[in-house]
């Protein structure tokens, strides 16, 4: 039987590329996106790839609201889901060092990133239980870079990354029958970066194909921090 997954920011860029590969790979595919006209255009494109697409979601991750009405929405029509891939995000200022961010910018950035991330996770918790689901986040390490450290954009994945730890764990302890970790994908020209395509760039098909294959490798993760790409460090 095929099996049902949830991929949020799935109109286009990585969220695009892992529903794809999913896709391909025998998964039914559940696109999370802001509006309809975007959506339709993903599920366009992914079903002439000849890809099951069981719909879309309308999830916007700044609005409280929208997360409670897209996991009803979820409940009601996918029982059977069992991955959620919390991809959607957004960079924040990328322009600007640490001190001179806007405090706006910074709260935004961890609303989406951080905020809206774990409500729609706690939301469809309960319904990933009973499906002896996963949940996978897309994201950066925690560590701070001495090359690139946007200061939103960093401390929202920091704390969407302890997120997962402190999950993971809890899922341990309490014997949940529920799996949560972490990919970093490495650099992905995209419009999250201004599609920047610098040595090292990888893109959203190669990324989606690799992540594709890490959710269907057929093992454990828990609690896990994956780089889907050695870090080369740089001189
Ligand atoms: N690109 C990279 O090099 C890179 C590296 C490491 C990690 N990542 C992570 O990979 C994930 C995907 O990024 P990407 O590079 O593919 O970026 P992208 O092309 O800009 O795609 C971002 C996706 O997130 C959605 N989104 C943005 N704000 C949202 C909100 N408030 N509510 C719901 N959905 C929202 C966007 O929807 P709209 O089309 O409606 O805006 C879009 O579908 C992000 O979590 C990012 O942090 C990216």
């Amino acid at each position: 039987m095929k099996k049902t997954v949830l991929v949020t920011g799935a109109n286009k860029g990585i969220g695009f590329g892992i529903a794809k590969h999913l896709g391909l790979n025998g998964w039914n595919v559940i696109i999370g996106a802001r509006n309809q006209e975007r959506a339709e255009k993903a599920i366009s494109e992914l079903s002439s790839s000849g890809i099951c697409v069981s719909g879309w979601i309308n999830i916007e991750l700044s609005n409280l609201e929208s997360i409670g009405q897209a996991a009803r929405e979820v409940n009601d029509k996918f029982p059977d889901l069992s991955l959620l891939v919390n991809n959607a995000g957004i960079p924040g200022d990328m322009s600007v060092d640490g001190l001179h961010t806007e405090i706006c910018d910074i709260k935004q950035t961890i609303e989406v990133n951080f905020i809206g991330t774990f409500a729609l996770t706690k939301a469809l918790i309960p319904l990933l239980t009973r499906n002896t689901g996963r949940i996978v986040n897309v994201t950066v390490p925690s560590e701070i870079s001495p090359y690139w450290h946007p200061l939103g954009y960093v401390a929202s994945k920091a704390a969407q990354n302890a997120m997962m730890g402190v999950m993971a764990m809890e899922f341990q302890q309490q014997e949940k029958p529920l799996e949560i970790f972490s990919v970093h994908p490495g650099p992905t020209t995209t419009d999250l970066n201004g599609n920047m395509c610098l040595p090292g760039f990888h893109d959203i098909d190669t990324v989606g194909q690799k992540m594709a294959e890490l959710i269907n490798d057929g093992k454990t993760h828990q609690g896990e921090f994956i780089e889907l790409y050695p870090i080369v460090k740089e001189d």
